[in-house]
């Protein structure tokens, strides 16, 4: 399958193209700009890159499995990134993961990201969000929540389930 992209977006990474000395110098910059339009990075993704640029796909696969800010899979609409550094590991982060997966039916064992069959929520654990002294704290999407206990992750799914618009209206996820 091919990959469809918007005018103005290819538009975009042409234009990238000529900041760099060698059009293969971009492939960081591409990947990068088509995980933030697409929300991952798909083979149809690596090869229209790797064609772009004059490159061999396996050239712009070996980047995307390397840089581990590359995601080869969809997230959920809601991303729930539980830290599991040292403030937050002594805080609870092991059980706060467990609640928030256990509560979507996902596999707490994993330590793989995991996406809900809905595509509703996306669990994964992550390394400190520079905010120790508030732990434990969960990123979902751009949204800091701090000293989050049971409760809290209660309202995060319950926000996240009815679309998180009142996400940071409420100050649910805020505190
Ligand atoms: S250890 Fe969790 S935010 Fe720093």
């Amino acid at each position: 399958m091919s990959l469809s992209i918007p005018a103005p977006l290819e538009a975009e990474l042409d234009e990238l193209v000529t900041r760099y000395p060698q059009k293969r110098s971009a492939s960081l910059m591409f990947l990068h700009t088509l995980q933030e339009h697409f929300g991952y990075v798909s083979p149809e993704a690596v090869e229209w890159t790797a064609a772009k640029l004059g490159l061999a796909p396996i050239n712009v696969f070996e980047l995307v499995t390397f840089y581990p800010m590359f995601r080869q899979e969809p997230l959920g609409k809601t991303h729930i990134k539980v830290c599991r550094t040292l403030s937050c590991a002594l805080a609870g982060a092991s059980d706060l993961r467990k609640h928030f997966c256990e509560k979507l039916g996902l596999d707490a064992k994993a330590h793989v990201p995991q996406t809900t069959p809905d595509g509703n929520f996306t669990v994964e654990f992550v390394e400190c969000l520079a905010a120790c002294g508030s732990a434990p704290v969960v990123l979902v999407n751009d949204t800091l929540c701090e000293k989050v206990d049971a409760s809290k992750a209660d309202s995060i799914l319950a926000e996240g389930k009815s679309g998180g618009a009142q996400l940071r209206a409420a100050g649910t996820l805020s505190k």
